[in-house]
């Protein structure tokens, strides 16, 4: 029997630094992961952290303004307010831990800028700043001697009364299932990526998270807000962070313009990410790209530079790509990236379904909006991780024991049966690319009526033959066929919410730009879209934004 207070699902910086607070708290804390923790997708995140420091002449007003700003209008200010006032003390809690910060020639943390922020406020280690603090965090959660189900993969989650009271699981070593009850459930699965193609999130970013929730009567927050990161490798989708633009790097058209000065010509290539993917696309739609890419351009900041400060990026040009940063500019694209929509919550990370929190990606606070800031991400983890699991753990405390009802074990067994069972048809392989090439069409940096029409049919068809998706692996052990086939279902269901969002929206706001209604429209879209699972089909409704200290303004660059 596997039984804790609270259980965290996914081990990237949300869900372990949840985990860590929970420990402190002193409640019985456990981590369900499907991939090694430290292989999580935070991993991946490359140039910094955000956060104003006031010894560095620095306040929280200004941060807050410049998320809001980025957010186009549509975060929610009092979130911000506290993340941003929650920021300095993360960043130096994180030091204590042992993130081994970069510095500055002071021997002080170091920091560069980041777009869409005049203040030089991202702290970094390197190019390599998750992976840092993902190893730091997990290191704490061992010395906390939380239990890590590591490998293991959740397919369902168990409500009774209307309330999370666990999942159930795959030990994905040995293929059984098995019922993790909990008295409260922190979502913490990162994000979707992979419901587009290309995208620069990794393979196991297929949003079975929000998948979940929205399938136990959560709503699901501006999933229309789709973040396409500016600088994306040509062919492999692959992420060049914005660090190099961060410490001088240059955007650059066929012609050898610096065309940001047309498009942002106060913050340049640092405008914010949605500015700068519409400004590179456009040059692209209208013919001034190379192959349909963009050049960015480092070879000014010279070898010695680009090898201490950007080495990591240095790697992946030569790897992806066989080209030097110091000698060549590199061709890249706008890429699918990050979601700013999420499972709505509560600034302590509660959902609208009682014991099931969110925090991370998955999660919308909302304190990303219309479009996130580089390097929001790991704020958002960190301050928002910690909020939801000292609510889970409190929540934890007045709850009492679980039923021993085994009912949604036996229909997750049969539901693996029935896909081991079905006679070969239709790959889920296959229907992924459709279904995320189809996304990325749809609905892309630029997209109007037709094009989220053309999504909304293509989804609903291949949700239509999801009946057909068969598994040829018939084995129980590292079965990711299997699991392959299950995540699909939640994909399409991430994909439905979106275009439910792109569809409702009728105005461009952020990363959400139509070109069939280019103007934001404040007296009437100044709102969160809330998608419910409505039978088999999605139900929209609006909520309106919390405005605190900070009332819309034209966004300018
Ligand atoms: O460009 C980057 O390093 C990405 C950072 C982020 O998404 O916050």
């Amino acid at each position: 029997m596997h039984q804790h207070d609270v259980l965290i699902i996914g081990a990237g910086l949300a869900g372990l630094r949840a985990a860590v607070e929970a420990a402190r708290m002193g409640v019985d804390a456990a981590v369900v992961t499907k991939v090694h923790p430290v292989r999580s997708h935070s991993n991946a995140a490359q140039g910094g952290i955000n956060a104003p420091l006031t010894d560095r002449g620095d306040e929280w007003e200004g941060h807050a303004l410049d998320t809001i700003k980025g957010s186009d209008y549509l975060a929610d200010q009092d979130a911000v307010e506290l993340m941003s006032r929650e920021a300095g003390a993360a960043i130096i809690e994180l030091e204590h831990m042992g993130v081994i910060f970069s510095r500055n020639e002071d021997g002080q943390l170091g920091t560069r800028r980041f777009g869409g922020q005049k203040v030089a406020r991202t702290f970094f280690v390197g190019a390599i700043t998750g992976s840092a603090m993902l190893h730091v965090l997990y290191e704490q959660a061992i010395k906390l001697d939380v239990n890590i189900y590591e490998e293991w993969f959740v397919s369902n989650l168990i409500i009774e009364d209307g309330a999370c009271r666990g999942v159930v699981a795959m030990n994905i070593h040995s293929g059984e299932l098995h019922t993790i009850k909990a008295k409260a459930v922190i979502m913490a699965t990162g994000g979707a990526g992979r419901v587009f193609e290309p995208s620069t999130n990794a393979l196991i970013c297929t949003g079975e998270g929000l998948g979940l929730a929205y399938r136990a009567g959560a709503p699901l927050m501006d999933m229309e807000m789709i973040q396409y990161h500016p600088t994306t490798l040509a062919g492999s989708g692959i992420l060049l962070s914005e660090a190099a633009r961060g410490e001088g790097a240059y955007l650059l058209n066929s012609e050898g313009e610096r065309f940001m000065k047309t498009y942002a010509p106060d913050y340049l290539e640092l405008a914010s990410r949605d500015v700068v993917s519409r400004a590179e696309q456009t040059e692209i739609n209208e013919g001034r790209g190379i192959d349909g890419n963009i050049l960015l351009d480092l070879r000014h900041l010279g070898r010695q530079f680009i090898e201490e400060r950007l080495g990591y990026l240095q790697e992946v040009a030569v790897e992806f790509l066989g080209m030097d940063l110091a000698e060549q500019p590199v061709p890249i694209r706008p890429g699918m990236h990050y979601i700013m929509g999420g499972i709505k919550t509560n600034v302590d990370g509660a959902t609208e379904v009682p014991g099931l929190y969110a925090a991370g990606e998955t999660a919308n606070v909302s304190v990303h909006g219309g479009n996130r800031l580089g390097a929001n991400s790991l704020l958002d983890t960190v301050v928002f991780g910690r909020r939801a699991a000292v609510a889970a753990a409190e929540y934890a405390r007045t709850v009492g024991l679980h039923s021993s009802d085994e009912s949604m074990l036996e229909l997750e067994k049969k539901r693996y049966q029935d896909l081991l069972d079905r006679p070969a048809d239709l790959r889920s392989a296959h229907v992924r690319r459709e279904m995320a090439e189809n996304m990325t069409a749809g609905i892309g940096v630029f997209r109007d009526q037709a094009s989220i029409d053309g999504a909304i049919a293509k989804v609903e068809e291949l949700r239509g033959v999801y009946a057909r998706v068969a598994v040829e692996n018939k084995g129980k052990v590292f079965n990711t066929d299997l699991m392959s086939a299950i995540e699909l279902e939640y994909m399409l269901d991430v994909a439905q919410a979106v275009c439910a969002g792109a569809d409702a929206r009728k105005e461009s706001r952020g990363a959400h730009f139509r070109t069939d209604m280019p103007e934001r429209d404040d007296e009437n879209w100044l709102k969160h879209t809330l998608v419910y699972k409505d039978g088999d089909g999605a139900r929209v409704e609006t909520l309106d934004v919390t405005i605190t200290n900070w009332q819309p303004v034209e966004r300018v660059y």
